[in-house]
């Protein structure tokens, strides 16, 4: 491990400078976010900075007053900012669209106005199933401005995960498209709502985005298409005074159970901790082109592509589509276009793009590049190596974020704006100011030096979700149970002796394919769904360039013969009920599956059966048969594969 490496103008960065700073944020917490809430302009100053009353409902910045449309946007236009381009947007065939401040100010006033008209109102639930196009934070801070609640649902799900998602927060109203490109093709978006809708009932209200011009049914009396009723350019909807602890959006994620977790931000506390950890982790600079190539149907979109640059009024660069998509350097042509001076992207993107080989990013100019960053997994020193000396040329630091849905923003990562000091590959480093990790073992004592345990945060933090939709019991059970009085996130971490921090994946039955947080159950619960099927069982395993791959053993109902149209029937009808990326890539048919006395699934057998692993301890296993029962199926699957 290099421990020196050269970080252009970071390599001065003396790391005292965040020791300090991070020394103040533990030990004056008060004064420390008192001081860092200005990065906010709030209508109302708040009356405590932390109220811990009902520990773990943690409230920050308490009867504080703030519109995050506001902050976002209102008082940059009333800067030098108002014609400085907020967003630039990049189609997948190479279409632009830059967006001012001012420009972006106008359509967020057009659309609430829309909103309005159809009756929403602050605390209202709006459920957005958008593909990544300029609307998508059109909609997001329209909401945010009137004080709707919106929920952005992942433009790749399916009808059934949109329903799901609809219900559970009891949306009014659902913005959605024609459909949406990726990789050159279309996705019906609208069709898919409109299966979505079958199955709920508290929806009035559909608008439609005219982006793809693909047919569409239009249902009189609600569905609407925006163009018509977002079309007032000159609306001004005065933003809504919102109490910081009002929430913000709900965003629904994969826990252990099947049923996703809505998590629900504030306004408050959320804005201030995604602008200050963007400002410390990444250190943009005004002019500064920032990139955040995620999608904002997840957390990293919603934090680093919409509300922490506008917050801080950088140009923040969206595209629409995949990465590699015309071709394996699209990637780099964006960057040589734009000039882009932070690229913050995946290990499972950088990981694919690395397979086609070195020439692609060399035919561009990448020098406008000062700092990389990576999110989603532990990044693997093969991927870090690649991505510092040829995207990077050895010159940029790479801020490697460890966060989560629940945390708001990153929790663990370099700080290029406090000092970095040295990187060690593969590893976030040191924590946010104001966070306090500790990672401990099975009964709760605290690891030693690079003793793997479980990472725990100590103390509320401004970016802490709120509670978990409709479910505070299930907030506290999950994250503040396990280890009472902490945060328990679910990931493995070590400490090393420098005190760099090493996550080390996580300790529950979450997986991560292609950096999407899925649950084994969830998946598990839409195969035993077929009525072919009786019980089913998944695990993941290694994949080089997706991280992990999901591996499903199904037992089929008595009569069934399975067979090759079987699996590909289940694999189609779970692509279009939940989503591509939920699609089991292997599926194996046996007669029994490997559980305990009490009839719990013991993936951790399947897991080593399938990789050729030794199974370990098999005492608590009830029926050995299915072991074998294993082994033959997975060489059944291969044969036919040959
Ligand atoms: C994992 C994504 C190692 C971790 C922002 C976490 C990481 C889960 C990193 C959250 C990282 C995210 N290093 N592991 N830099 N970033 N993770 O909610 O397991 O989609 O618990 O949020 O991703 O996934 P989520």
């Amino acid at each position: 491990m290099d421990e020196n490496l050269p970080l252009n103008e970071y390599v001065n960065h003396h790391k005292g400078s965040y020791d300090q700073f991070y020394k103040e944020s533990l030990e004056n917490p008060e004064k420390f976010w008192q001081e860092h809430s200005k990065i906010i302009d709030w209508y109302r100053n708040f009356d405590q900075v932390l109220d811990q009353s009902s520990a773990p409902f943690y409230r920050w910045f308490t009867n504080g007053k703030l519109n995050v449309s506001y902050n976002a946007l209102d008082r940059h236009v009333k800067s030098f900012r108002r014609n400085k381009a907020a967003i630039i947007w990049v189609g997948e065939d190479g279409r632009e669209k830059i967006v001012t401040y001012h420009g972006l100010l106008k359509r967020v006033n057009a659309f609430a106005k829309a909103l309005i008209d159809s009756g929403i109102r602050k605390g209202d639930r709006v459920a957005i199933y958008l593909p990544m196009v300029i609307e998508t934070p059109v909609v997001m801070l329209a909401c945010a401005r009137i004080g709707a609640v919106f929920t952005v649902i992942f433009s790749g799900f399916g009808a059934s995960a949109i329903a799901e998602r609809i219900n559970d927060c009891g949306a009014k109203v659902v913005i959605t498209a024609d459909g949406g490109r990726r990789n050159g093709k279309i996705i019906p978006l609208k069709n898919i709502v409109d299966e979505a809708l079958e199955d709920t009932k508290t929806v009035e209200t559909v608008i439609v985005l005219k982006n793809t011009q693909n047919e569409v049914d239009m249902v009189e009396g609600r569905d609407f298409w925006y163009h018509e009723v977002a079309s007032d350019e000159r609306a001004l909807v005065e933003p809504e005074r919102m109490d910081s602890n009002d929430p913000l959006f709900i965003l629904y994620t994969s826990g252990t159970t099947g049923k996703p977790k809505g998590v629900v931000h504030g306004n408050g506390g959320y804005s201030v901790w995604v602008s200050n950890t963007l400002k410390w982790a990444f250190d943009p600079k005004e002019d500064d082109r920032w990139w955040c190539a995620a999608d904002i149907g997840w957390i990293t979109g919603h934090s680093y592509i919409v509300f922490a640059p506008l917050l801080l009024g950088l140009t923040s660069i969206m595209y629409e589509g995949s990465i590699t998509y015309p071709g394996p350097d699209r990637m780099w042509q964006i960057v040589e276009k734009y000039g882009v001076n932070i690229l913050y992207t995946s290990p499972t993107a950088i990981r694919m793009l690395m397979r086609y080989g070195d020439s692609y990013p060399k035919k561009y100019d990448l020098s406008s590049l000062r700092i990389l960053g990576s999110v989603g997994e532990p990044i693997n020193p093969a991927a870090w190596h690649w991505f510092y000396s040829v995207i990077g040329s050895d010159r940029c630091p790479i801020i490697d974020t460890y966060w989560q849905t629940e945390t708001g923003g990153f929790i663990i990562s370099p700080s290029a704006n406090l000092g970095i000091g040295p990187l060690k590959p593969g590893s976030a480093t040191f924590p946010m100011p104001g966070i306090a990790p500790v990672i401990l073992d099975e009964n709760g004592n605290e690891c030693k030096e690079n003793e793997k345990g479980y990472i725990c945060i100590q103390r509320p933090w401004p970016g802490m979700m709120l509670t978990l939709n409709g479910d505070d019991e299930r907030y506290v059970k999950v994250y503040f149970s396990r280890f009472p009085g902490r945060y328990f996130n679910g990931d493995f971490a070590m400490k090393d002796k420098d005190g760099y921090y090493w996550l080390l994946g996580r300790s529950d039955e979450v997986i991560k394919v292609s950096g999407h947080r899925l649950g084994t159950i969830e998946i598990e619960d839409a195969l035993v769904s077929f009525p072919e099927i009786s019980e089913a069982a998944v695990i993941s395993k290694p994949d080089n360039v997706k991280g992990e791959a999901i591996i499903s053993f199904v037992i089929p109902k008595r009569g069934i013969t399975p067979d090759r149209h079987l699996s590909e029937r289940i694999k189609k009808e779970v692509r279009e009920r939940l989503g591509p990326i939920i699609v089991p890539e292997e599926i194996h048919f046996v007669e029994s599956l490997p559980k305990t006395r009490s009839g719990k699934i013991m993936r951790r057998v399947l897991k080593a059966v399938y990789l050729n692993q030794i199974p370990g301890d098999l005492t608590t296993l009830e029926n050995e048969a299915s072991v074998e029962d294993i082994k033959n199926a997975i060489e059944m699957l291969k044969k036919e594969k040959i």
